[in-house]
């Protein structure tokens, strides 16, 4: 069992976790001036909003969406000291002895709760500077009991933020269907409800940040994610020519849409791809809740946002979640070009 998070820190980037020069992260796209900044979503609470207040704040997510692709949320809901306590529960799994994690440990994509390393679809590839715990969250009564019964309080403070943050993610893609001038409930169901995935990424400080990346550059494969990354940057996302630094603040959740939006909005709402660099000074820990369909669920472009006669004919054939899924998983490196799989 390989984790980063088993030993004590090298005091050199090893050789199998160094890139080619070319694919470190000063090589290839430009990190861009830090005054493009992601815009900042005031959800005013998330509930019971003024009609004034609702129409402000669905214009900001359209806008932000169809720019960026990714956006961060403040003031929405998800109580802080929730976060704060399902974060350090997660931090403390990074930190129990490698014998009380090794149960977990698996590559095994099936399994419900896994705790492995890096990212490499074949093991000659370079190593990415992470270790991580990839689980299944929500419904909650269905997959409590694949959670670690230690450390302690890990079940219910997941438990307790999976439920708030689900809340949010009801809320977002209920604007963004008002926004897109959809029924409010077009999401709801099958679109989003298949069981939710959580991704808790934890990057350790690394000796030389500029050799290696935390994450490789991808787009997500689900319909959204609901990110809190801590207050240590290292979120980049795809803008024009070059990378955003996603600045952290305090509280806020990182909003981005995966592949499952950019083909139901026909194009409108892109996936865009974002990538992890790591930090020299401080560990960083990332989660991430990925709201997925339903496996059998069938997706298309919504028919209110294809029209011939408007020059805008749907980009995407239907299909099903499974199907995409294979797909993805078979574009390996390149997944980032799957959704040429469904173009018409
Ligand atoms: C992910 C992801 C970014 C981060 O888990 O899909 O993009 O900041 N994470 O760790
Ligand atoms: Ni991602």
């Amino acid at each position: 069992m390989e984790l980063l998070t088993n030993a004590p820190l090298p005091r050199a980037v090893p050789d199998k976790y160094v890139f080619p020069p070319e694919k470190r992260p000063g090589n290839n796209l430009q990190l861009l001036d830090p005054s493009i900044a992601l815009p900042v979503v005031d959800l005013r609470g998330g509930r019971d909003l003024t009609d004034a207040d609702r129409r402000r704040v669905v214009r900001d997510i359209i806008d932000a969406g169809k720019e960026f692709g990714f956006f961060q949320v403040v003031n929405h809901g998800v109580e802080d000291g929730a976060v704060r306590a399902f974060r350090d529960a997660a931090a403390e799994f990074f930190a129990l002895r490698p014998e009380e994690k090794l149960p977990y440990y698996s590559d095994d994509q099936s399994r419900p709760f896994r705790v492995a390393s890096s990212t490499t679809y074949d093991k000659s590839e370079t190593r990415y500077w992470r270790d991580y715990l990839k689980l299944q969250c929500f419904p909650v009564d269905k997959f409590v009991h694949q959670w670690p019964p230690k450390p302690d309080q890990f079940r219910d403070c997941l438990g307790e933020y999976i439920v708030q943050v689900q809340h949010l993610a009801a809320t977002l893609l209920e604007l963004i269907a008002e926004g897109l001038g959809l029924d409010a409930g077009f999401f709801r169901g099958e679109l989003s409800g298949g069981d939710t995935q959580m991704n808790v990424n934890y990057y350790p400080p690394c000796p030389d940040p500029s050799l290696t990346l935390g994450l490789l550059p991808h787009c997500d494969r689900h319909l959204l994610t609901v990110l809190s990354q801590g207050d240590v940057s290292g979120l980049q996302a795809k803008y024009g020519g070059g990378w955003i630094a996603v600045q952290p603040i305090p509280g806020a959740f990182v909003i981005n849409f995966g592949h499952q939006m950019e083909i139901a909005t026909n194009g409108l709402l892109r996936s865009v791809e974002h990538r992890a660099v790591t930090n020299a000074a401080k560990a960083r820990m990332s989660v991430a809740t990925l709201i997925m369909p339903a496996t059998e669920c069938l997706i298309a472009p919504a028919p209110e946002l294809v029209g011939e006669e408007d020059n805008n004919p749907a980009k995407y054939r239907a299909f099903r979640f499974s199907e995409f899924i294979e797909a993805y998983d078979a574009a390996a490196a390149s997944r980032d070009s799957v959704l040429d799989y469904f173009k018409i």
